[in-house]
């Protein structure tokens, strides 16, 4: 059996500075070092990316998926990132790390996972797709375009590896639950799920033909407390490309429209996804609007040959309006759906407050 590599994508805020626009070269120097210094012999090459105020451990090993000595290097490298961010008093330090201790598993502990364990290929391009100020359920609709939709992906139709269609893993957010779609076939089924990304996330994504994995995300499972869900939290994509699955530039086609998704200014807005390059993915303006960074990689016996800054190319200069024009309108609408989020899916929300004050005041009507 020819030996197989893992991927592993595994991220967190633990400071934003300034505010939540980026991160501070500090962390990112104490990740590299943790990484290179705790990591040796354990990981085969590794990557700190950020994205908005997101630190992405991008490493590759042979250890498989779930991992416990990865997954507790990556939460030990950000506990020592927390410290420096303390230090600095950055803002939120510390904010996606929910529990004091590791217990074997980050799933669950605040920070975001997607792993993937395969042989590589002769040629194994992968995309790494990393966000800010959003949630897992954005990538739906450009899983969607990658895997099932022949006018962003033409490979559907003409690469007979691809002509037989793919799976696509959904997970149910708020019952815990997973179903498996196969495509073309069961497309309209599919669409009634994704098209609700706030609860139905596409968690990976397998081809048919080949039965391989090709795209995984850190999609994680909402917990109720205090009666709400929360735990959406910006996500990352891992696609894997060329050779029966889709080429670079029909994963990176997928971006070219910028969709609406949720999770700007305090979690509680909508706002474009606008595709922009590692130096640009610094959100400011109402926190915003919602950023894209796609970092490109060759594997080569599990070293990561890059990254290539895929959407820094001047092809996306056009989304990149488009995605400005479209945040100028909505914010315009201010308070108001569909700029704010539905009153159940806000991050930040007086609603109970201010009806508990008013109660008195409601009258029936006749
Ligand atoms: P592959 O079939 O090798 O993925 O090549 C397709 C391609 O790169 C077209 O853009
Ligand atoms: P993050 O989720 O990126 O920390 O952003 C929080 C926020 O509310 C920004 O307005
Ligand atoms: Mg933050
Ligand atoms: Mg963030």
């Amino acid at each position: 059996m020819p030996e197989k590599v893992t991927i592993s994508v595994i991220k967190a805020d633990v400071g934003g500075w300034v505010g939540h626009s980026s991160v501070h070269p500090a962390l990112i120097e104490k990740a590299r070092e943790n990484l290179r210094e705790r990591g040796s012999g354990l990981l085969i090459d590794s990557y700190v990316a950020t994205v908005g105020d997101d630190i992405n451990l991008i490493m590759t090993h042979r250890t498989g998926v779930d991992s416990p000595a990865v997954h507790e290097l990556a939460w030990d490298t950000f506990v020592a990132c927390t410290a420096v961010a303390k230090e600095l008093k950055l803002y939120g330090a510390g904010q996606d790390l929910l529990s004091d201790a590791f217990s074997g598993n980050v799933r669950g502990m605040g920070p975001g996972v997607a792993e993937m364990e395969f042989v590589e290929r002769q040629g194994e391009p992968v995309v790494v797709f990393m966000a800010d100020k959003t949630e897992p359920g954005a990538w739906n609709l450009p899983l969607y375009r990658m895997f099932a939709d022949p006018f962003t992906t033409i490979g559907l139709i003409i690469d007979p590896k691809m002509h037989t269609g793919f799976r696509f893993e959904v997970v149910d957010l708020i019952r815990h639950k997973k179903v498996m779609f196969s495509c073309p076939e069961e497309l309209y089924d599919l669409l009634v799920f994704i098209g609700a990304p706030g609860r139905y996330c596409v968690k990976s994504v397998y081809s048919k033909a080949l039965g391989e994995i090709c795209a995984t995300s850190t999609t994680e499972r909402l917990n109720l407390t205090a009666g709400r869900y929360v735990g959406k939290d910006d996500p990352a994509l891992i696609v894997r490309c060329q050779s029966g699955m889709p080429a670079v530039g029909e994963a990176l086609e997928a971006f070219a429209n910028p969709h609406l998704v949720a999770g700007w200014m305090r979690g509680s807005n909508h706002g474009p996804l606008m595709p922009v390059s590692a130096k640009d993915a610094t959100p400011t303006r109402f926190d915003g609007p919602p950023r894209v960074v796609a970092l490109g990689f060759t594997l080569c016996n599990g070293r990561l040959l890059g990254p290539q800054d895929l959407f820094a190319d001047k092809s996306f200069d056009k989304a990149r309006q488009i995605a400005n024009d479209v945040a100028h309108y909505i914010r315009g609408l201010g308070p108001f759906e569909p700029g704010r989020l539905p009153l159940d899916e806000m991050e930040y929300t007086t609603l109970p407050d201010v009806m508990k004050r008013l109660s008195d005041r409601f009258e029936d009507v006749d």
